[in-house]
């Protein structure tokens, strides 16, 4: 039998991805080329919010007509959505034969040996502790180290989804990250929804930096995604300084640059906190770039708050931003909130947010003519064979003129010209 996976949402997602094709491959299914050649469709799905939710759905409505031919042809739910509302996408009319929540990967195997079915489990420390993924980068590779999150900010179904954090054995993430730079990924990004918490016997997540550097020499690059501005340690400042491994680049939500807000969302933290580990971290790694998340039209927003986030992008000046506009989820305390803002304001501010992160995005990579950087390349450019690309230490995708040898080699450029979001490199 031959399956196929999409794939939603963000990197723990194409994690958990890896993951699955590692248990149906040792159960002996055979990943297929394109959906056409699938038996077996799976969705890796996302529930943050309500638009990749949709999505899904649109995309499972699209194909559920291949049953009509392929009447073996199976439609699979796997991720947030399913552990969300697993027992509700089989009850209804939509075509899905199977749901698997995000702690019930393994058993599938037995759930795809039935007609149909709802693998779901709620109090799960499930850490899938010794099984390897199948990282399917060519070049990067991205290591679950933690699964869960406890922070429980008010507007987030993860702590609802995903249940509580627990983070992975080392000697698992060791293995994990040896067979990825065994197979030429010589760029690892540790994973977790919350990587800064990371406890591990006695091991915390500074420690866990530096034994990852020591323990496997040839990795290239280190890098990890997401902190949490709350739990940013000075130990962690301080072996980003001093590891050499770990590149200049720290992604770390904001949120919302008013303090009133950021106490609604339950993000635990002030501006003034955020701003001082911010100041800590361009002290210590000067050329550090930093990215963020941000969330438009949070319930009760005022103008005047609102407008306190565009400041602090100004001040701050992010790299780049994830900005997105605030959708409620049934369950979370936020979605309890009586003042949701219309959509038309949402979005009108969420554009807002967006064209001003542009601008300085345009300014900040145009800072970088005439500097020179080291790039990692991953692969051809997309528009021309006689280019490549890759990213810089500081996570900026850089092209350059080049051929197949550079690839999975680090390589010094100098940039020449700089679009808000490529730096063109020679
Ligand atoms: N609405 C909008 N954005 C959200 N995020 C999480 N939950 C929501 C929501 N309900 C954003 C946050 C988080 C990122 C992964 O997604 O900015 O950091
Ligand atoms: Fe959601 Fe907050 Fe946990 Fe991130 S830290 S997953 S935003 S609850």
């Amino acid at each position: 039998m031959k399956y196929y996976i999409e794939t939603y949402g963000c990197q723990m997602n194409v994690a958990d991805s890896e993951l699955v094709l590692s248990i149906l491959n040792e159960a002996g299914y055979i990943q297929a080329d394109s959906i056409d050649d699938a038996d077996i469709l799976l969705f890796n799905t996302c529930s943050v919010r309500d638009h990749a939710e949709q999505r899904v759905l649109g995309r499972i409505s699209n194909e559920r007509h291949r049953k009509k031919d392929k009447p073996h042809f199976k439609i699979v739910v796997l991720g947030c959505m399913a552990q969300r509302i697993g027992q509700r996408l089989i009850n209804e009319d939509l075509g899905i034969d199977y749901t698997v929540g995000v702690d019930q990967y393994r058993a599938l195997p037995h759930i795809l040996a039935r007609e149909t079915g709802v693998a779901l489990d709620f109090n799960s420390q499930e850490l899938y502790e010794e099984l390897l993924p199948v990282h399917q980068g060519s070049r990067c590779a991205y290591v679950t180290i933690m699964r869960g999150c406890n922070n429980f900010c008010s507007y987030c179904i993860v702590p609802h989804v995903r249940g509580r954090e627990r983070s992975r054995p080392y000697l698992d993430i060791l293995h994990d990250v040896q067979n990825a730079i065994g197979n030429g990924m010589m760029d690892i990004t540790l994973l977790g929804q919350n990587v800064n918490s990371y406890h591990y016997r006695d091991i915390e997540f500074p420690q866990l930096l530096k034994r990852i550097s020591q323990d496997v020499p040839d990795m290239l690059r280190l890098r990890f995604v997401t902190s949490h501005p709350k739990d940013l340690s000075d130990a962690l400042v301080m072996e980003m300084a001093d590891n050499p491994k770990l590149c200049e680049h720290i992604h770390l939500p904001l949120q919302s640059g008013n303090d009133e807000i950021l106490h609604r969302m339950n993000r635990n933290y002030s501006y003034k906190h955020y701003l001082d580990r911010i100041l800590a971290l361009r002290s210590a790694i000067p050329d550090i770039s930093l990215t963020t998340d941000l969330i438009a039209g949070f319930p009760g927003e005022s103008e005047a708050q609102f407008e306190d986030t565009l400041a602090a992008m100004r001040e701050i000046e992010y790299d780049y931003a994830f900005c997105f506009k605030y959708s409620s989820r049934e369950g979370t305390e936020a979605a309890g909130f009586i003042e949701q803002l219309p959509e038309a304001i949402r979005l009108e501010r969420l554009q807002r947010m967006i064209d001003l992160q542009r601008e300085i995005t345009l300014k900040k990579f145009r800072e970088q003519i005439g500097k020179r950087v080291e790039v990692y390349v991953e692969d051809f450019s997309k528009k021309s064979k006689s280019m490549v690309s890759g990213k810089t230490r500081d996570y900026k995708i850089a092209v350059l003129s080049g051929d197949g040898s550079m690839i999975g080699k680090l390589k010094t450029a100098e940039v020449i010209d700089a679009t808000a979001g490529t730096l063109i490199c020679r």
